[in-house]
């Protein structure tokens, strides 16, 4: 219908000067108008320029007094020609709304005596106020000092309109002909392909969304972490094995047997299979040792280590499980300085709450060179979580099996308006070292710290159950934002 219109117009005429105007004298709804209007310009039947104009529209409550009059109108209606009515009797005659509105302005405009009682001063009023407001819906001008008493009334707003002006476009023609916009199997088999005539390429049409993959915010976070520690001269562990031998989790770390983290209730231990196949004997014989006397200046923790508890295979506890392999690999070959980094999976038999899951991601770095202090460590900190966005830290002396002396790390969290634990850190001990065979005077310093918390900070997440497993929205995978550490 309205495209009909359009090009039988155009045939004719030189232009269509508005669509509005245009779309009004045939009764045609605009929208649709508009919208032939844009397919017939996407393949240049028609040229349209933009026309922009003000205009007042009716609000809701506008409308409603349109259709059923202005509440003082209805109100003087609702009051006898004669006598009065108790304005009990009124109000109970009248939408709340109306009998409000229509008490002040009949008031003001002196049709009714209001009191106890109610009755009229005047036996004719007209509804100006309709009037008007059907004036405006209609689309017609109206005197500004009605405009302004409408408009306080919050009765009309104005609207911005757009419409078009339309003329002939290049590729003109009184009707449209029909594009084929495929090639089909049929148009090949019937060989009507030959006649056909193909739809141009738009190549200004917005495109389909590309649903391409997205990462996780902790795959986010993970890759700037990365960054960091590979900026640093670090290099990566290879952390690709979830299960790991009670030993190297424990004994290898110094952790006495009965440490009650290695209990159960702390960790997951596997049942099939349940134990190692095999460790390096002579070391093993060394970690036997230092727990049970000592040497290389302890005392050792003087209780009978077990072989079965070593064997034991769980899902490790965390990721200095490699650590301990990596530096023990390393203590084997002539010495020479390292820097390693890993950022992988953790599992920990705990109860599920907001702030914590019974798998988590560790972030662990550690320096391993000659006569280094715990200065050395305090100096890597700093520029690690300086680039991580926290310069200010502080730290604590805490107690870790296989750290002497160990610190936990605290940043002061603009947000929260405190200091706020942000990892864990430490010297590896003698007895975990020696026994691996480094020369003496080779230190590690080592920190460890996880993935969830700064990202819960960074992207705002309160509970870690919407961030990690079965009850993630995807959705916001697909929405949030890039990971930008340290930048404010
Ligand atoms: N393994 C420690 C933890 O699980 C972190 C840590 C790593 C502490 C290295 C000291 C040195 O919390």
């Amino acid at each position: 219908m309205a495209e009909e219109a359009i090009l039988g117009y155009l045939e004719h005429n030189e232009q269509i000067a508005d669509s509005g105007v245009f779309a009004a004298e045939r009764q045609l709804d605009h929208n649709d108008v508009v919208n032939v209007i844009k397919s017939l310009h996407g393949f240049r039947y028609v040229d349209a320029q933009n026309i922009k104009r003000e205009t007042w529209v009716l609000t809701d409550e506008g409308r409603k007094y349109a259709a059923e009059g202005s509440p003082e109108f209805q109100l003087f209606m609702a009051v006898p020609q004669e006598g009065s009515i108790s304005k009990d009797e009124l109000q109970k005659k009248l939408d709340p709304a109306v009998f409000k509105i229509g008490c002040s302005q009949a008031g003001k405009n002196r049709w009714v005596e209001m009191g106890k009682q109610v009755s009229r001063k005047v036996q004719n009023v007209e509804d100006k106020v309709r009037v008007l407001l059907l004036h405006v819906q209609e689309g017609h001008e109206i005197k500004q000092e009605d405009i302004n008493s409408l408009k306080a009334r919050k009765l009309i707003v104005l609207q911005t309109w757009k419409g078009y002006s339309v003329t002939k476009g290049p590729n003109y023609a009184p009707q449209r002909k029909k594009v084929a916009t495929d090639l089909t199997r049929e148009n090949l088999q019937r060989g009507d392909w030959k006649e056909l005539e193909f739809k141009e390429y738009n190549f200004n049409a917005k495109g389909q969304p590309a649903e391409g993959g997205h990462l996780h915010p902790l795959l986010k976070v993970r890759k700037q972490l990365k960054d960091i520690f590979l900026q640093l001269g670090f290099e990566e562990m290879p952390t690709n094995n979830y299960v790991e031998s009670s030993f190297w989790n424990f004994d290898a770390l110094f952790q006495p047997q009965q440490h009650p983290a290695r209990d159960s209730h702390d960790t997951f231990f596997l049942q099939e299979p349940s134990t190692t196949r095999e460790l390096p004997e002579d070391y093993v014989e060394r970690v036997k040792r230092v727990h049970e006397v000592g040497g290389y200046g302890s005392r050792g923790y003087g209780y009978d280590w077990k072989r079965e508890e070593a064997n034991k295979n769980l899902l490790r506890t965390h990721t200095t499980a490699v650590s301990s392999r990596m530096l023990k690999a390393l203590a084997e070959k002539p010495f020479a300085p390292k820097r390693y980094f890993s950022i992988d999976r953790v599992f920990r038999n705990e109860a599920v709450d907001r702030t914590h899951l019974a798998e988590f991601h560790q972030i662990e770095g550690l320096i391993c060179d000659r006569g280094l202090t715990l200065g050395d460590l305090i100096g890597v900190l700093k520029d690690f979580f300086t680039r991580l966005g926290m310069s200010q830290l502080r730290f604590k002396p805490a107690y870790n099996p296989y750290t002497e002396p160990s610190m936990e790390i605290f940043s002061y969290h603009e947000g929260l308006g405190k200091w706020v634990e942000i990892g864990n850190s430490g010297m590896f001990r003698p007895e975990m070292l020696l026994p691996m065979g480094f020369p003496e005077d080779v230190r590690v310093v080592a920190w460890g710290l996880s993935l969830e918390r700064p990202t819960m900070i960074l992207y705002g997440f309160n509970n870690i159950r919407d961030l990690f497993g079965h009850k993630v929205d995807l959705g916001l995978i697909k929405e949030n934002p890039i990971c930008r550490l340290g930048l404010e």
